[in-house]
């Protein structure tokens, strides 16, 4: 096997896109999907550009790795790394590889002493925790995908006693907190 990584060009952008979009990984990288996705991505200003990476195994793409720079107030900014690496040329050390390449990246940037870096994944899965492992990242935190239905805010659903209004209506501010406590009772 003949692996090769070198830095993303802008005449990549659709081997980039039949990468992200493969059915292996599309799931891993939904906010680079769709009309224009990848496009919003790679405008993204905190996305560290020149550090995005392509992986070829015998010439043909593999995978990628994307860093990103997140400035932080008064701190040292965050960094996150993911990678990609198509099913079919996974479990050969292609990520491993994408990731160290992007860690040398990440070195040659002035962030700091104090800068996190960190690698994610969208879903967990024992793959990227393997791979994280393996690099020496411990576990830190959960993020949460939330959802809501489109068209805002749902009614509120009052207590029992308490009185909905605004603050120009004759419920002043004072009984409608009197008027709570008394609903809790
Ligand atoms: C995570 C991912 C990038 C790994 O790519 P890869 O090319 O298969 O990784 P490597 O071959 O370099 O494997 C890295 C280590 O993880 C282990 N590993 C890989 N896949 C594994 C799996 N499914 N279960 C358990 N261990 C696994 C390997 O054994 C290897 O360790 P070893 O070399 O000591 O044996 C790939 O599975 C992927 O693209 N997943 C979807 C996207 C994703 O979740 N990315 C998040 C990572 S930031």
């Amino acid at each position: 096997m003949n692996l090769s990584i070198r830095p993303w060009t802008p005449a990549d952008l659709e081997t980039l896109r039949a990468l992200v979009t493969g059915p292996s990984l599309a799931p891993s990288f939904d906010k680079f999907q769709g009309t224009h996705g990848l496009e919003h991505k790679l405008h993204d200003e905190i996305l560290a550009k020149p550090g995005l990476q392509l992986a070829f195994v015998d010439g043909e793409p593999a995978g990628f790795g994307v860093p990103w720079v997140i400035p932080r107030e008064g701190r040292s900014p965050m960094v996150m790394l993911r990678v990609g690496v198509t099913e079919r040329f996974r479990r050969a050390g292609v990520g491993t590889a994408l990731a160290h390449e992007l860690l040398a990246f990440v070195r040659t940037l002035p962030l700091g002493d104090a800068a996190e870096i960190a690698g994610s994944a969208w879903t967990p899965n024992p793959a990227a925790s393997a791979l994280a492992a393996k690099l020496g990242f411990v576990h830190d935190r959960w993020f949460w995908l939330m959802q809501r239905p489109r068209g805002g805010a749902q009614e509120p659903v009052w207590p029992a006693g308490v009185p909905a209004g605004t603050d120009n209506e004759p419920v002043t501010p004072t009984s409608k907190v009197a008027s709570m406590h008394d609903a809790r009772r």
